[in-house]
């Protein structure tokens, strides 16, 4: 008989605005599990390899804003895909998003000891799923993860690169003129889905414009990742005047594309700067999701007729993830496309770098190693 230690992060608060380590604690006592008898008709038993920490997991703490009314165990988001991710939890829930592991048990025919797989199964070192009712469920092929990393299965290779790869096809020009000489602007370009988005932009022959915080991160994205001009967010200290002069100076030739992560000021300094024509994709608004208020594409961007602009959301390019793999992994291969990863040790770090990504102390996608 096995019995295995089962340690968990448990959410313990909501947050004010962005979330402090002081909002999780670690379970006690360490749940136990035996693992010859743990497991119901259908389910497996998995071992945890890797945790994705990711922005949007502040929705299920339940934040003011973000969503209008905090109500436990209800999903503002009547999408099947995203329940899990987006219900918001009770105090005292185990809390997290996505995990990829290896079956370490298995009462299911399809699925076998040593399988490697990903789901929405929350910050814990083992989790027993029950395949046909976790949404998010996937096995991971073969053929892909035994030649790279399976943290990639939580980054570019998962819904983080699926997601930029959608939004930056989207934002591809339309017309016959040829992407150089054009700009395109990225911004929290030294995040997973950012570094992504300006790596597939230099491919094609963009101009790339980076937003991005701090002058290691600007430093980094110039010398190791060749964009073309790196603007510090955190130069222009809320002045939007400022931040404009600073982007028109990075993109003289005005901006065609943007791929926005970022929203609030940032996409309002874009806008001065956008061509006639431009396409504009937002991803996300992770500058707004602390600040209380709602989160709304910006007004002006979809009043304007001269700017083709669109948000999405997981459930608008779920089904492109298997193809979209395919082709990031194929573009790794090349080595066209690196994974950059930013890994820290143990489940019990995970409170402290979920706190830190959202400070940007990431460069590249944050992860927790098991
Ligand atoms: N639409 C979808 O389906 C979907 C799916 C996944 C993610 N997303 C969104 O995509 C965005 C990027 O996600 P990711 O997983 O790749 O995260 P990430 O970019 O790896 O990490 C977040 C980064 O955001 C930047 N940031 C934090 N607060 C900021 C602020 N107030 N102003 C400007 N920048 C700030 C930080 O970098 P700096 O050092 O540069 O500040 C931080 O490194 C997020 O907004 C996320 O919610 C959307």
């Amino acid at each position: 008989m096995a019995i295995l230690s089962n340690r968990r992060i448990l959410f313990v608060a909501r947050p004010e605005n962005t979330p402090k380590s002081a909002h999780f604690t670690l379970s006690e006592p360490v749940e136990e599990i035996n693992s010859e008898t743990c497991l119901n008709e259908g389910e497996i038993l998995v071992k945890t390899l890797f945790l994705s920490v990711d922005p949007y997991l502040i929705i299920p703490m339940g934040r003011k804003g973000v969503h209008p009314d905090v109500v436990p165990n209800q999903t503002p988001y009547p999408l099947k895909q995203f329940k899990n991710a987006a219900t918001i939890a009770n105090v005292g829930d185990v809390f997290g998003g996505r995990g990829v592991g290896h079956v370490v048990a298995s009462k299911h025919d399809d699925y076998k000891v040593g399988d490697l797989v990903a789901a929405d199964y929350k910050w814990q070192e083992y989790a027993i799923i029950n395949v046909k009712s976790e949404l998010t469920f996937e096995k991971l092929e073969n053929e892909i993860f035994s030649q790279v990393s399976p943290s990639t299965a939580l980054g570019v290779l998962g819904v983080s690169g699926s997601n930029a790869l959608w939004g930056f096809n989207f934002v591809l020009p339309k017309d016959e003129k040829p992407i150089e000489g054009k700009t395109i602007v990225v911004s929290a370009a030294a995040g997973c889905i950012g570094l992504t988005v300006a790596q597939l932009a230099k491919n094609k022959g963009f101009r790339v414009v980076g937003i991005a915080g701090g002058e290691e991160k600007g430093e980094k994205l110039l010398s190791e990742f060749k964009l073309d001009a790196v603007v510090d967010y955190k130069k222009a200290n809320g002045d939007l005047t400022l931040f404009s002069q600073l982007l028109k100076e990075a993109a003289p030739n005005g901006v065609d594309a943007f791929f926005d992560n970022v929203g609030g000021l940032v996409a309002d300094a874009v806008y001065e700067n956008l061509n006639l024509n431009a396409r504009v994709y937002f991803c996300g608004a992770i500058s707004q999701y602390g600040d209380g208020k709602s989160i709304s594409t910006p007004e002006k961007y979809t009043n304007n007729p001269n700017v083709t602009s669109i948000t999405c959301f997981q459930a608008d390019y779920i089904d492109t993830i298997p193809q979209a793999r395919r082709e990031l992994f194929e573009l790794i291969q090349k080595g066209q496309l690196k994974p950059v990863e930013w890994i820290t040790n143990g489940i019990e770090q995970t409170p402290r770098v979920f706190e830190e990504m959202y400070a940007g102390r990431n460069f590249g996608k944050t992860l927790i190693q098991i």
